[in-house]
């Protein structure tokens, strides 16, 4: 079987090759992918710019390793705003992403828990799966869940916005919630979810949502929140 594995991997690279070509201009950023080749293990081998994901030793996604964690007594719950707040919702390629009006003028602060400084919301991103099985980015013990919505907030204590802070210590928050499957809807994750059918597509987006808030309940390896709506 050998030499037909090698034949389909040498027709498969002038495909790509030959893709690259055709379709300029080609951004890296649209090339990853979360499986196969272009995958997690090998994010750092198609761009040197991305050479961390293959020596970091710290890189996202993550596996949670339950029997690893330490108990830590001290921790207080994390504060998210509770008031609604307007947005864009994209389909970025990838993922689908709800990003803050850039004028916003009463913004959705995220503090506590293990945070030192205060951080302003600025977008949220929606992972999914086309199976129910396997729509998170990060895993528990090996484990993916049906999906995960990411919170990301800057620094607004030290930095003046998301793409100042972006590369700067203690510059940017996430806050993972991994999502599960349940017999009713949730109301507010169906403020995204009832607007997907309007970006189909990667790059499409829909100017009009008001996040009226995802509530959160405690549960899981992942989270720590109390009770928590943005
Ligand atoms: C905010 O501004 C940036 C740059 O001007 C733009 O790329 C982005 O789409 C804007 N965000 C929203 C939610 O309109
Ligand atoms: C959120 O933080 C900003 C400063 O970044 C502050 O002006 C605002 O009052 C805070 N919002 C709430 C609801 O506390
Ligand atoms: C973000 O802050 C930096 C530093 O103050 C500034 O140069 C830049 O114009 C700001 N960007 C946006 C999109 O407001
Ligand atoms: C946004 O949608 C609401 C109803 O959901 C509508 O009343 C409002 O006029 C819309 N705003 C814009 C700018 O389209």
């Amino acid at each position: 079987m050998a030499p037909f594995s090698s034949v389909f991997l040498g027709v498969w690279g002038v495909f790509v090759v030959i893709l690259i070509k055709e379709s300029t201009p080609v951004s890296w950023e649209e090339w990853w992918t979360y499986d196969g080749i272009s995958g997690p293990a090998f994010w750092g081998l198609i761009n040197p710019e991305w050479w961390l994901c293959n020596k970091g030793r710290r890189q996202s996604p993550v596996n949670l390793e339950p029997t690893q964690l330490l108990f830590d007594p001290n921790l207080q719950p994390l504060h998210l705003d509770k008031h609604r707040i307007n947005g864009v919702l994209a389909n970025t390629g990838h993922s689908v992403v709800f990003a803050v009006e850039n004028d916003t003028r009463h913004p959705v602060n995220i503090s506590g828990g293990p945070l030192s400084y205060r951080y302003q919301f600025h977008e949220i991103h929606l992972h999914f799966g086309a199976d129910d099985r396997i729509g998170s980015e990060h895993t528990v013990d090996g484990h993916a869940f049906p999906a995960e919505l990411q919170i990301f907030g800057f620094n607004s204590q030290l930095y003046n916005n998301f793409s100042d802070a972006l590369h700067k210590a203690q510059g940017i928050v996430a806050v993972s919630l991994l999502l599960q499957l349940g017999d009713l809807s949730n109301p507010e994750l169906r403020t995204f979810t009832q607007q997907l059918d309007k970006i189909k597509y990667g790059g499409e987006r829909f100017d009009n949502v008001t996040n009226s808030g995802v509530t959160v309940r405690r549960g899981g390896v992942a989270i720590n929140l109390a009770k928590t709506i943005i």
